[in-house]
């Protein structure tokens, strides 16, 4: 049965804000990380970062191991208008390196339904990055109008799965196939109860744990 959602809230960030984010935070253990909008610029650290991904972050990421891609093809992910693509990258230590990158994608410019989809580069992997880049791409997407977040997670993939369990919306999980559809109702703003409206459809009876 899929969760009910109450009537959109109306978005408070504009494209032209959206492209102009930048925010500090910081991982669980205290490290300070810049978060802020993508640029076409990007496209160039993001081209060096591709061949150094292991197997297993591409697969989660792609569902396939995928060769380095061209210049050209990452400038689809780098060079984004904010209206229905809006990218942040997460800043890394006294070089601001690029340690991770996440994106809300939806079809329409005023459409209330987005994909997310994210990440972090293997050496810094569960340092908490994660966890702060999704909690703002959710943030920030609500305040873009986006009332619900699709993400596809591959079973296997439990550190995705417990970061969006863990977010404070409630969340529905469809699993079919050796993936997970996440959904997540971010309407109101989050609450600190972890537990709260997690609906698993389909993993139960065949064993998998969400
Ligand atoms: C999935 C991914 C985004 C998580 O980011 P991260 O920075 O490594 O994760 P974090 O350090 O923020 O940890 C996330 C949570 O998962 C937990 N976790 C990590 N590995 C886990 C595992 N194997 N099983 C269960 N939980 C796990 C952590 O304990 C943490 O929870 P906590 O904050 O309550 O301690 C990152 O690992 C990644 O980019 N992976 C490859 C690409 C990918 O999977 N993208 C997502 C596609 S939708």
């Amino acid at each position: 049965m899929p969760m009910e959602l109450a009537p959109a809230h109306c978005p408070t960030l504009n494209a032209d804000e959206a492209a102009r984010l930048f925010l500090t935070d910081h991982t669980r253990d205290g490290t300070p990380v810049v978060i802020r909008a993508i640029t076409p610029e990007d496209k160039y650290e993001m081209r060096d970062i591709y061949p150094t991904l292991s197997e297993r972050t591409l697969y989660m990421r792609f569902f396939r191991v995928i060769s380095a891609p061209s210049l050209e093809a990452i400038s689809r992910y780098t060079d984004v208008d904010f209206d229905t693509h809006l990218a942040l990258v997460v800043l890394w230590g006294p070089e601001q390196r690029m340690v991770a990158a996440g994106r809300l994608i939806r079809a329409t410019a005023d459409s209330d339904v987005a994909e997310l989809s994210c990440l972090v580069i293997d050496e810094m992997q569960h340092r908490g990055i994660g966890r702060v880049l999704v909690r703002q791409l959710l943030e920030t997407g609500r305040e873009w109008g986006v009332n619900r977040v699709i993400a596809l997670v591959h079973a296997e993939n439990h550190a995705m799965l417990k970061l969006l369990k863990t977010q404070g919306y409630p969340t529905e999980l469809v699993y079919d196939e050796g993936e997970f559809t996440v959904t997540l109702d971010t309407h109101l703003p989050p609450t600190d109860d972890n537990d709260i409206n997690h609906a698993t459809v389909g993993a139960m009876h065949q064993g998998i744990e969400a």
